[in-house]
């Protein structure tokens, strides 16, 4: 996906179109959910991490920067998980492509599982099989922590969530079912696990503010520069953009900290 031409831009998932122009944060919550979201996972020297979904690996730096025993990268795109395994040692740390669906990884091998970004994007089917695949993997009192979109109010109608998400699914070209801040937690409770901590913040993935923290001054004027050459994934940046600005009362982020019970 990574490297799609720019007559792919009209079909690309939103995610890979921001990669393509240079965004490297790519979770709603942006860099500082995700800090908080690693710093409660509290990962120490005797951990087993596995990252579901890494993209780009800038959440796998952090984790590795807290040096676990291990850490393995369960991305289902061949070309993010060749990007992160580049810098791994591939030893005790991997990068394997594979589905989050079904790892392969051992009953009970993992003390820290985390992924963001990734299951909002699926069914609600696929959401419960990836989350028991989760609490599969962990050892019993492990930690499995998520940073994804969440709907808002918790009582949001249905025929609102229902065209919210229609229409954010046609603007980034992948199933998104974002859930409500309660939904997400039960999703977590219904597969085994308890709900330890619960942070938000807004959803700003492309706001100019956010864009700065998360990608620099740098990498923002890069983007800037990218989006001027390739008009295609200009178009689908700002319609990504206005989508989220005309939701963004119903739009936001959170992250959970859950234990396997
Ligand atoms: C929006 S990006 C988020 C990437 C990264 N987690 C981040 O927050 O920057 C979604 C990522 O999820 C990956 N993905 C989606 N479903 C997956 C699954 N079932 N198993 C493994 N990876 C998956 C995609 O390949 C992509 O890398």
């Amino acid at each position: 996906m990574l490297t799609l031409k720019e007559e792919d831009y009209e079909k690309m998932p939103g995610h890979w179109v921001l990669a393509s122009v240079g965004k490297t944060v790519l979770r709603p919550g942006g860099i500082e959910l995700t800090k908080q979201m690693v710093a409660n996972l509290q990962i120490t020297a005797n951990d087993h991490v596995v990252e579901f979904a890494p993209g780009l690996g800038i959440t796998a730096r952090l984790a590795l920067s807290r040096t676990p025993r291990s850490y393995i990268g369960i991305e289902q795109d061949p070309e993010a998980a060749k990007r992160v395994s580049a810098y791994l040692d591939g030893v005790r740390q991997t990068c394997v492509v594979a589905s989050a669906e079904n790892t392969g990884l051992k009953d009970e091998s993992a003390t820290v599982v985390y992924g963001e970004a990734m299951l909002t994007m699926h069914s609600e089917k696929i959401k419960n099989t990836i989350v028991s695949e989760a609490h599969r993997i962990l050892k019993p009192g492990g930690k499995y922590a998520i940073h994804e979109m969440n709907l808002l109010p918790d009582q949001i109608s249905v025929e609102s969530k229902a065209q919210i998400q229609k229409e954010l699914s046609t603007v980034i070209r992948v199933n998104a079912r974002p859930l409500t801040i309660t939904e997400w937690q039960q999703l977590l409770e219904h597969n085994g696990f308890a709900v330890l901590k619960t942070g938000t913040a807004p959803m700003h993935l492309l706001n100019v503010r956010r864009l700065i923290n998360d990608e620099g001054l740098k990498g923002s004027m890069k983007m800037a520069l990218n989006m001027i050459r390739k008009p295609k994934a200009r178009t689908r940046v700002l319609r990504m953009k206005s989508t989220f600005k005309k939701y963004e009362d119903f739009l936001g982020a959170v992250s959970i900290i859950a234990q396997k019970k």
